[in-house]
């Protein structure tokens, strides 16, 4: 499945589940923005995520270009891009985020065909700032997906100022054999979907105040899906490369220091 494809596929889905599709943003923020990139596709949402109503309503899709900086270390790896397109998902204040997971497997194993067995899911274990994730647990034992409970990677953002929440992240296993341990113990298990249920807001003294609304944000590296539904083992081997892998190795040769 080519990229064009997983992009149409996935609009679609969610188009028939009542979304309506919004044009992404540009790379550069507005001024006075804090930040100097688009980080995630729903950085331009903020405002709507904080309460303002959208003049498309209250489910949302899109396809948003992001530069994310704080991948800068990985970058080389096989996952990771400093500048990639994110296919994203939008609850305000509508569906929750066990409706929105029910539906992210139903894309992945029946609109994608990825195996059922090959999932692993993460969801937030609890602490003080909110308590276990119990309705993403159920969502995925209901469906025989194994999940492991994280505190810190299953919040998202992690510690900076805005909307925020437990997350349940989905994970590909890509190793040779059958799927083995878990995904914070494994790096075999590839994380492609992160589903955030943002009920709070951080505010910038970094305390944390409940939401009036909650929302549900999703969001999925298209090239990573890409590459994993492909059958190739890193990122830069997907259909969005191919014309650069034909091209520059001509042009600049690659074995000069
Ligand atoms: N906003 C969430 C993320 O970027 C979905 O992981």
């Amino acid at each position: 499945m080519d990229t064009e494809r997983i992009v149409r596929t996935f609009v679609e889905y969610y188009e028939e589940r009542g979304h309506r599709r919004i044009t992404g943003s540009t790379l550069l923020p507005p001024p006075g923005d804090p930040v100097l990139f688009t980080t995630s596709g729903m950085h331009p949402l903020i405002p709507y995520l904080e309460g303002r109503p959208h003049p498309l309503g209250r489910r949302l899709v899109d396809v948003q270009r992001c530069l994310r900086t704080t991948d800068l270390e990985e970058v080389g790896d096989p996952t990771h891009l400093t500048v990639f397109e994110m296919l994203g998902t939008w609850s305000l204040g509508d569906y929750d985020g066990r409706q929105s997971l029910e539906w992210g497997y139903g894309l992945l194993t029946e609109g994608f065909g990825v195996d059922p067995g090959l999932l692993h899911a993460t969801a937030f274990g609890g602490d003080e700032r909110s308590g276990p994730d119990t309705d993403s647990l159920e969502l995925w034992h209901s469906r025989g997906v194994p999940v492991e409970l994280t505190v810190e990677d299953n919040w998202w953002p992690g510690d900076s100022p805005g909307p925020c929440g437990p997350d349940s992240e989905i994970f590909l296993w890509t190793g040779d054999g059958p799927p083995e341990s878990t995904p914070t113990r494994d790096a075999r298990w590839v994380e492609v979907w992160n589903h955030v249920m943002m009920s709070h807001r951080r505010l910038p003294d970094g305390s944390l105040v409940p939401l009036r609304r909650r929302n549900v944000d999703t969001g999925l590296g298209l090239e990573r899906l890409a590459a994993l539904l492909q059958g190739r083992t890193s990122v830069f081997e997907c259909d969005v490369f191919e014309p650069w892998r034909r091209l520059v190795p001509g042009l600049w040769p690659v074995d000069e220091p």
